[in-house]
């Protein structure tokens, strides 16, 4: 257990971390995919701390660990463990059983690292946007908190530029034509990977355009923000576009994801037909013949012939699975990083 709480390294956001770590991060994740056992985290473990499901980031963690020969233990509050209270000061008589301030202070006591997922709510933005739970855990662990997906899913970023490094053989992403574009879904999904994804795009200095229907789908101020200063260190640039044809056209790199709209987060039955408006949104092989050879790619799980065609995931230019798979490398970095502090 780390001692030092005020000066304890998160991983809660890629923005919080100098370019230089993160590049250190990508380069020991590197390692790792070719060096698969460590003991990096001998004698060591991990809460895995699940508010909601997962098949990716649970099974990446739990067996990351174990291959730094540490050890993961997986909770879910209100399914196998106590419900949380989150609110200080809570006359605690609803479902949760325990309060944060327990949970977080007894699990350092207990392990080295806690990864969290959370996601929003859906129903106040306002609230959603504080990423609560996720904060909380960092305020009252004495050990290093992970993001494992809340309003951000900042390990996915990692093995996104990861899957893109391999794939254009650099480390040197600048000057690439990003186009990170929402696809239709059925249900209003939550923007975490689409804040990241144009976070991380822009931090490595790509040429980003963010394709969206109309400007109801524009993202959180905050992150359009940080992909406003960050066009501006790293010399790239960042373009919201409402227009398939340009957006597509001349693109080294197509990222999908779907979201819910903004501005009508908790009413999703009035935002409902506006989204059933934009099922051509979805990726298929006339979108990717625009491009320049473009590369495709999705953080999973993704819905078939829905968000993407099956004739784009089954082709030599999707490298979704890839990005899954550096889940597992990119973790064991961070992991790695985080217990030795
Ligand atoms: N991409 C991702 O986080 O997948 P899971 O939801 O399956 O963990």
């Amino acid at each position: 257990m780390s001692s030092n709480h005020s000066t304890l390294k998160h991983f809660l956001n890629t923005q919080d971390w100098d370019r230089d770590d993160l590049d250190a991060l990508l380069s020991q994740a590197v390692w790792f995919k070719r060096h698969k056992l460590s003991d990096s985290l001998k004698g060591k473990s991990i809460a895995l701390v699940f508010f909601n499901p997962s098949m990716r980031t649970r099974t990446s963690f739990e067996l990351g660990a174990f291959h730094l020969g540490g050890h993961a233990i997986v909770l879910q509050p209100g399914k196998d463990a106590w419900p949380i209270e989150f609110e200080l000061g809570r006359v605690m008589d609803g479902e949760a059983e325990e309060h944060i301030a327990e949970v977080a202070t007894v699990l350092g006591r207990y392990v080295d690292l806690i990864g969290v997922r959370a996601f929003p709510k859906f129903v106040d933005w306002s609230i959603d946007r504080k990423d609560h739970v996720l904060r909380s855990f960092a305020r009252y662990s004495t050990v290093p908190v992970i993001n494992m997906e809340t309003i951000t899913h900042p390990c996915q970023e990692l093995a996104h530029i990861l899957a893109l490094r391999e794939h254009f053989q650099t480390d040197d992403l600048r000057g690439k034509k990003y186009v990170l574009t929402w696809v239709y879904h059925p249900k209003a999904l939550n923007t975490a990977v689409a804040n990241s994804a144009l976070t991380i795009a822009t931090r490595m200095g790509m040429d980003v355009t963010l394709l969206c229907p109309t400007s109801d789908y524009v993202l959180d101020r905050r992150y359009m923000q940080w992909a406003e200063g960050n066009v501006a260190e790293s010399g790239g640039s960042f373009t919201v576009s409402h227009d398939i044809e340009s957006a597509y056209r001349g693109a080294d790199v197509v990222y999908a994801k779907s979201w819910g709209a903004l501005p009508f987060f908790g009413n999703w039955d009035a935002e409902k037909p506006i989204r059933d408006q934009y099922r051509h949104f979805i990726v298929d092989e006339a979108k990717m013949a625009m491009t320049h050879h473009g590369v495709f790619s999705h953080c999973l799980p993704l819905r078939r012939n829905i968000k993407a065609t099956d004739a784009v995931m089954d082709s030599p230019q999707c490298i979704a699975i890839d990005e899954a798979e550096n889940r597992l490398h990119v973790q064991k970095a961070i992991m790695a990083a985080l217990a030795s502090q």
